[in-house]
């Protein structure tokens, strides 16, 4: 879909950053044009050759693909059943599809979006009978997947219409580019009409502002375009003003000393107050996500031109500082251990004052000699070393990551399975904060106690993003595993919302059931495992001028 764009972008951007331009992933585009009824051969030599060099080693997106167009002549002798079976669709498909087809929501006859729960057993709806944005990106990818772009279409132009109505909280008017959390349809039965309401974080609880939602808005958009292959929903003015409004409120001028984009508690998934605060993983990688996919879409016009300059300085300060001062791995941890405080001027090692006694005890046990993750945010003086995993995920998607950090990131996961997988994937965060530090961090709150909700609890939804990070590092093998998990519980459970304890054992002490991006983000993580083409909608190669090191990691092998 970009090739439109690329080459003028390449000439008018700063000469020094045309690889910016080219980060698009070219082979991804070629492949997910190839006729679909390749897709079974696709799938089995992708299956046959994961047994061995996908098992074994860093494979850039190209080379799988290739392979994916070759049929493998290996035996499948060795083969465990699990995958020689796979071609059977898992019973739980064909459930999960039914469940996210009645939470489909429509606006005068048309579907725009996905309910957030279908739990009609619960007492309390509160607003789960919302189409929220963020919950609706994994049921968009199916239906993309699927071949049923229009609810994701229509979804984008129903959002964006909201995003220009005024919104206010009490007297504050916000900002223009503020897109929704959430929004309901009413229906009146009498009169015949369907109306909308949205939330923009003015009846939220908390009054926590969606900082996400614009976001996934514009990662969606380039999803949407990638797999139609229709650009002219991108390239409209209402779409392209709409990204430019959006990316308005984050680029805009203002103290900072940063590239990071500074936020409040509550301004993602994570929307209570659980000390994510400032300047937290999960919106600094979507943020660099979103930059990249508006790079990729905005048209290089009188009006664009400006944003297309000021996102390319941006991903470029954004990269390094996040490359470099929010990764942790066993090497920078002992660094940090050994750090001096109250450095001045220039020559700092310690940037930014980080006391080594602040740092936990349990991350000296959690880092393996081999893997890392970016932390969970870095300002002046504060480090939150816990790992989250929408963040770190989001990061391989996007390529924030280099090559060899999201190996690292996937070398952690699998050495730490039993902490951040457990029994259901996938923990939101590790490890859980209690007693004293849950009193003041989260304020006391009856929700997020340890292990539970936001504190540690697991997210089936989360599946997705792990699936697909999975797949763009070539170790599909890992997701097999914890899709294996999911099957086992997810729909005798009634697709809940989270689990909570250590292990993930227990459906969540107030979790909603039939909860829509847990069955969305199952059926997403199995197509995208079936047809790993798919990943080209929502992940984006490295930059073409960091060529990616060739690894061996010493992955399983099963
Ligand atoms: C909870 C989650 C939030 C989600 C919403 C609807 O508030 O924290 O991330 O969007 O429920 O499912």
């Amino acid at each position: 879909m970009e090739e439109g764009h690329k080459e003028p972008l390449v000439l008018r951007v700063e000469g020094s950053h045309c690889s910016l331009s080219e980060m698009d992933d070219f082979d991804l585009t070629r492949a997910l044009e190839k006729p679909r009824q390749l897709k079974i051969e696709r799938k089995r030599s992708f299956d046959e050759r994961s047994m061995s060099e996908l098992s074994t080693g860093y494979v850039r997106q190209d080379s799988i693909l290739e392979m994916a167009h070759s049929p493998g002549s290996r035996s499948m002798v060795d083969t465990p059943l699990s995958v020689r079976n796979s071609f059977e669709p898992h019973p739980m498909v064909a459930e999960a599809w039914e469940a996210l087809r009645r939470s489909m929501v429509f606006f005068r006859g048309q579907p725009v979006g996905t309910i957030a729960a279908y739990d009609h057993a619960s007492e309390e709806v509160l607003n789960y009978d919302q189409v929220f944005v963020r919950d609706f990106v994994p049921s968009a990818l199916a239906f993309l997947m699927n071949g049923e772009p229009d609810i994701v279409k229509n979804f984008l132009l129903k959002t964006l219409q909201l995003q220009g109505w005024e919104k206010r909280v009490d007297r504050f008017k916000l900002g223009e580019g503020v897109m929704p959390a959430s929004f309901k349809v009413l229906h009146d039965p009498v009169r015949k009409t369907d109306t909308i309401i949205a939330d923009f974080g003015e009846s939220a609880i908390g009054r926590v502002a969606p900082v996400d939602s614009g976001f996934w808005w514009i990662i969606l958009l380039r999803a949407y375009t990638k797999s139609t292959g229709d650009l002219t929903l991108s390239e409209t003015p209402e779409c392209q003003r709409g990204m430019r409004l959006i990316l308005s409120l984050c680029l805009s001028e203002g103290f900072d000393t940063f590239p990071t984009l500074l936020c409040a508690d509550g301004c993602s998934m994570v929307d209570r107050r659980m000390g994510v605060y400032g300047y937290p993983i999960e919106i600094q990688a979507l943020f660099f996500m979103a930059l990249r996919c508006a790079l990729s879409m905005l048209k290089p016009d009188e009006e664009g031109r400006d944003f297309i300059e000021r996102i390319v300085k941006r991903l470029h300060a954004l990269s390094f500082h996040m490359r470099s001062y929010f990764w942790l791995d066993f090497q920078q941890l002992n660094d940090i251990y050994r750090y001096k405080t109250e450095e001045y001027s220039h020559t700092a090692v310690n940037k930014f004052n980080v006391m080594p006694d602040s740092i936990p005890d349990w991350v000296f046990d959690f880092m393996p000699l081999r893997g890392g993750y970016f932390v969970g945010n870095v300002s002046p003086a504060r480090m939150d070393f816990r790992w989250f995993s929408l963040g770190n995920c989001v990061s391989i998607l996007s390529s924030l990551a280099t090559p060899d950090q999201s190996m690292a990131i996937m070398d952690l996961l699998e050495h730490r399975w039993e902490e951040l997988v457990g029994e259901m994937p996938l923990k939101i965060c590790y490890p859980c904060i209690e007693s004293h530090e849950w009193r003041i961090v989260t304020g006391c709150d009856p929700k997020n106690t340890r292990w539970s909700y936001h504190n540690g609890g697991s997210w089936p939804v989360l599946l997705w993003t792990l699936t697909a990070a999975c797949i763009k590092t070539g170790r599909p093998q890992i997701a097999r595993r914890a899709i294996d998990l999911i099957e086992s519980r997810l729909h005798r459970d009634c697709w809940p919302e989270y689990y909570d304890g250590k292990q993930g054992r227990y459906v969540g002490k107030q979790a909603r059931k039939c909860q829509t991006w847990s069955i969305a983000g199952y059926l997403v993580a199995k197509m995208m495992l079936e047809d790993p083409s798919h990943i080209g909608m929502i992940s984006l190669e490295e930059d073409k001028q960091m060529q990616p090191v060739i690894k061996r990691s010493a992955s399983w092998t099963c």
